[in-house]
């Protein structure tokens, strides 16, 4: 039986989907038990826990042949990132109590980056696991593709997408998160020895101008990308309401400067099958 973290979002929920489909038993970790009814009914084991609580994930991971970790996403942290050292360490307390027999946890592209950034609260997760008796698979997926989502308004009524990664002509891996998914299925049911790291990537890289110009091709209207002024970043993120602007800024300098990216060289990143049309054009019906 796997465990899965994170089943009602999108890669834990893609997973899950890829597992079922096979008849793989699936234990549904979730945080809100009235949100894993759609699950129950597809046949799975119901836990609650939450990310923060050792005892609750422990039960939750006990038995289990695979878990799947996946760390909540915390986009304004305060200094020192307590929110997820809180994980990470309730994470680490759990499989030391549950023993599962392997685990998969979702990491990042350029978790091991040495400068702080937002992403350092994978470094550390990477950190701590790498301690843990049984094998343990960091997936380091590439910017999700769903990210677009945050574009799909600004496009549709303004023709206009506002783009932190810069310059605009600059290639960036992404990645949709139905390939995280499914990948992270396939690690889940392998068999390895020790720490093994896994980098994911689409089927082609996209510059801000390629996000833009595959946007205009599923709105069928003009769409541009606008650079976001580097000097305006911490008076407009302050203004959306961050109290910490700086790790999510360091982040984005990451991939522009070039600091954040993947470890190994271009032909050991596995590669994924969904392009970046499809994703917009989900998210664009989803919208509708
Ligand atoms: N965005 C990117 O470009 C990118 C790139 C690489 C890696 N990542 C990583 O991808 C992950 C996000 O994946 P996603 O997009 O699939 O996330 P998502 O769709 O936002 O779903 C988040 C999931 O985590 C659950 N969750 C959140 N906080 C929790 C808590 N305290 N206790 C228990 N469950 C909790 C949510 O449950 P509820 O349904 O109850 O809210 C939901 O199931 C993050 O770890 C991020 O670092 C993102």
């Amino acid at each position: 039986m796997y465990a899965i973290t994170g089943i009602t979002g999108k890669v834990g929920g893609a997973l899950a989907r890829e597992l079922l489909a096979t008849g793989r038993p699936v234990r549904a970790v979730v945080r809100d038990a009235t949100r894993a009814e759609a699950w129950a009914e597809r046949g799975c084991e119901i836990a609650t826990a939450f990310m923060e609580d050792p005892s609750s994930l422990a039960a939750a991971f006990e038995g289990a042949t695979g878990v799947f970790i996946l760390p909540p996403s915390e986009f304004d942290p305060e200094p020192g990132f307590p929110e997820a050292r809180t994980v990470i360490e309730a994470v680490s307390a759990a499989l030391l109590k549950a023993r599962p027999d392997k685990v998969v946890c979702l990491s990042t592209i350029g978790a091991q980056a040495d400068e702080v950034n937002l992403l350092t609260q994978r470094t550390l997760m990477e950190q701590a696991l790498r301690e843990m008796p049984m094998p343990v698979t960091f997936l380091r997926p590439a910017w999700f593709m769903e990210n677009a989502a945050w574009d799909v308004a600004s496009a549709s009524d303004g023709g206009v997408i506002a783009s932190y990664l810069q310059p605009l002509d600059k290639p960036v891996p992404m990645v949709a998160t139905a390939d995280v998914g499914r990948v992270a299925a396939e690690l889940l049911q392998q068999t390895w020895r020790g720490v093994r790291v896994v980098e994911l990537e689409g089927p082609r890289r996209a510059a801000p101008n390629d996000l833009a110009a595959a946007l205009a091709g599923v709105l069928r209207r003009p769409v541009r990308a606008e650079v976001v002024e580097r000097q305006t970043w911490e008076a407009l993120f302050r203004t959306q309401g961050m109290k910490h602007p700086m790790p999510r800024m360091r982040m984005l300098d990451g991939f522009n400067e070039g600091w954040i990216g993947f470890e190994s060289s271009s032909d050991e990143v596995l590669r994924g099958r969904v392009e970046l049309e499809t994703v917009l054009g989900e998210l664009v019906s989803r919208r509708i």
